[in-house]
């Protein structure tokens, strides 16, 4: 039993598996493929329950899709309908919960929610996003880097805005497929240390470069993410607004980044701020390739986790 937690806590090996898992169901699903693992009675006679305590559109179809292309039940929980959310432990409830599904995924606001119940369960939890990472996001990102480039390793990567929890997951991944990330935003945003020390230690250059004009140039990818995410108190907008704005992602920007760099945001965006309507509908924009494939490298995670 395996859980997904985060990159950084996910065998380098084991991350590899899943995203040529994931790029060989996607062509098997696209006909594309006869050699490919037969994903369609993978999941068969298992429930997965999938707990919300923050919105979600992606991730909670997705994932809710991906368990039933693999022959698999779902079972969507809020986490203000559950008894979770009045009160009872989180370690209660993980061992409640591993009585009747064979995995959990959820999505909360503190990562130590994520850690107690993976601590307390008995079957595989998945990390669904917590304030601080955002690790299935990323490996669709990965998965989508290399169907459209080929090999991320060695790659230039640029993160432009908030150094929040996706950037965090960017930054993992980093150190655990080998590519290069340099981190452009205003300090008062920059992502954790502990993070950016992980990286290097793993042999990735990791740069911050306040000039987001010097800081893509020679990039291979170009990323960015909404200026509040959904654990930011709405009272920062505006601040966070004035100091984000010149971290924009637009046209200029993109010019100055290598003529074939790939634009990601993992959505949903908000248009004409953190990144304009001609980035995100542009030639070099794979936002929507990123979205369905959190689809098939989620599938690839479940199987991982099951040992399926
Ligand atoms: N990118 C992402 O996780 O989207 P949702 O919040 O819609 O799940
Ligand atoms: N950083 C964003 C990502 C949403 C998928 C948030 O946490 O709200």
């Amino acid at each position: 039993m395996n859980h997904f937690l985060d990159i950084h806590k996910t065998d380098p090996v084991a991350l590899r598996g899943i995203i040529d898992m994931a790029a060989d169901m996607k062509a098997a699903r696209q006909g594309r493929s006869r050699g490919a693992p037969d994903d369609e009675r993978a999941l068969e006679g298992q429930m997965v329950a999938l707990i919300f305590e923050k919105p979600s559109t992606r991730t909670r179809v997705s994932f809710d899709v991906g368990v039933r292309q693999m022959g698999g039940q779902t079972m969507l929980l809020s986490g203000t309908d559950m008894q979770l959310g009045h009160g009872e432990t989180i370690a209660d409830t993980a061992r409640v919960l591993s009585r009747y599904v064979d995995l959990i995924m959820i999505r909360t606001f503190d990562e130590s929610v994520l850690i107690e119940m993976s601590e307390y369960a008995d079957v595989p939890v998945i990390n669904g996003l917590t304030d601080r990472t955002h690790p299935c996001q990323i490996m669709a990102d990965i998965q989508t880097f290399e169907e459209h480039r080929g090999p991320i390793k060695g790659k230039k990567v640029v993160w432009s805005g908030d150094g929040n929890n996706v950037c965090a997951s960017f930054l993992h991944a980093a150190g655990q497929f080998g590519f290069d990330l340099t981190f452009t935003g205003p300090a008062q945003l920059d992502p954790e240390e502990e993070f950016i020390g992980l990286a290097r230690k793993a042999g990735s250059a990791i740069k911050i470069e306040r000039d987001p004009h010097k800081a893509v140039e020679g990039a291979d990818l170009v990323v960015t993410d909404t200026w509040v995410s959904m654990h930011d108190s709405q009272s920062a907008k505006e601040r966070r607004h004035n100091m984000l704005r010149p971290y924009q992602v637009n046209e200029a920007l993109m010019a100055s980044a290598k003529p074939d760099a790939l634009f990601m945001h993992c959505l949903p965006a908000h248009r004409e701020e953190e990144a304009t309507s001609a980035v995100m509908d542009g030639p070099n924009s794979v936002v929507f390739d990123e979205a369905e494939n959190r689809l098939h490298a989620q599938k690839a995670v479940m199987r991982w986790c099951l040992g399926l």
